[in-house]
């Protein structure tokens, strides 16, 4: 019914049906139009319909699609281990990275749109509707882990930018402040953090805007207020503490791809066949495990994703 096909990666139906039911968009504005029961087995609890309510973020409902064959990275781990050069170039940079002001946060919406949207973050999460979905993580670095998080599909927020027919890229980019952020002072590297997809990309189901991480609002080390997060890619292309979204035709260069492009790439798609230059690809290490796993293409999203490049050729697709 809601699960339409079952993907490589997604849980047993038996498993899933433990989980709290999932409603699709449609359901769940008629759910909360009428209050009501939805038919066999969803109900609508109180409870959850404040978490259902466009712009409520937690508890936010786990989408079952989302679900994952290992076990989740425990949160100590996962937040005290952190890549954010704003704030160091190591990482346990969460205690610097508690200088991060998030409010006020503005988000700029601009470039080929129809019209430029500029918003209190708190304003533009009152259009979406949350959700908690568990998704693979793998860095370049081959370290890897698998987390639970609250946010909405960036889908959603290229529906309410409106893109002009020549917008091809969605540029992100993280704020620059270097007197709050001391990494930002040093001068060699392009600040302020940028990243970009391709609008394919960007609408695809799988790209997602991460406001919580375990159930609460995403902590400071890992890109509150929000976050991109883009599961099939290497992590680096997950920008965080994002101020600016623009639509443009033009590929951008890319902040990794600016400072090193013999090992990083506009692409950065995960395949375990092509290591990185200076270290092998295939295996990882989840945070918190014994030993190391197989990388998997695509990083276990092959279904949903290597359609997006099925026709691009001569591109480094892989780093
Ligand atoms: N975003 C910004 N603005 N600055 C960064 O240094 N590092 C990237 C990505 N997003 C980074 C960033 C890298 S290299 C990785 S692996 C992930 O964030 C790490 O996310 P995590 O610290 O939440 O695990």
């Amino acid at each position: 019914m809601l699960i339409k096909s079952k993907k490589s990666w997604e849980m047993k139906e038996s498993e899933a049906t433990s989980e709290p039911v999932f409603l699709n968009r449609r359901a769940l504005v008629k759910a909360i139009a009428a209050g009501a029961a939805l038919g066999p087995g969803l109900t609508l609890g109180p409870k959850s319909l404040i978490a259902r309510e466009i712009g409520a973020q937690f508890p936010a409902v786990k989408n079952p699609r989302y679900r994952i064959d290992r076990n989740v990275t425990p949160e100590k781990l996962v937040t005290s281990y952190n890549n954010f050069y704003e704030f160091g170039s190591h990482k346990e940079i969460a205690s610097a990275a508690q200088a991060l002001k998030i409010r006020p946060w503005r988000v700029i919406i601009d470039g080929l749109v129809n019209k430029e949207i500029e918003l209190g973050v708190d304003d533009l999460f009152k259009k979406f509707q949350f959700e908690e979905r568990l998704y693979r993580f793998r860095c370049v670095e081959a370290w890897s882990m698998v987390l639970p998080w609250t946010g909405f599909p960036l889908a959603d927020l290229v529906k309410l930018a409106q893109p002009k027919t020549q917008a091809k890229f969605l540029i992100m980019q993280t704020f620059k402040n270097p007197e709050m952020a001391r990494g930002q002072r040093q001068f060699w590297y392009p600040w302020p953090y940028q990243e970009a997809l391709t609008l394919d990309e960007a609408t695809n189901e799988l790209a997602f805007i991460a406001t919580g991480v375990f159930g609460k609002s995403i902590p400071k080390q890992m890109g509150a207020p929000l976050r991109l997060v883009v599961p099939w890619k290497y992590g680096f292309k997950s920008i965080k503490s994002i101020v600016r979204f623009t639509f443009t035709k033009k590929r951008p260069k890319t902040f990794w791809e600016s400072v090193q492009p013999r090992e990083y790439g506009f692409w950065a798609n995960v395949n375990p066949a092509v290591d990185h230059p200076r270290w092998s690809q295939a295996t990882e290490r989840p945070l918190g495990g014994s030993g190391r796993i197989k990388t998997l293409l695509y990083n276990g999203y092959s279904s949903e994703v290597a359609g997006l490049y099925s026709n691009l050729k001569g591109e480094d697709l892989f780093k």
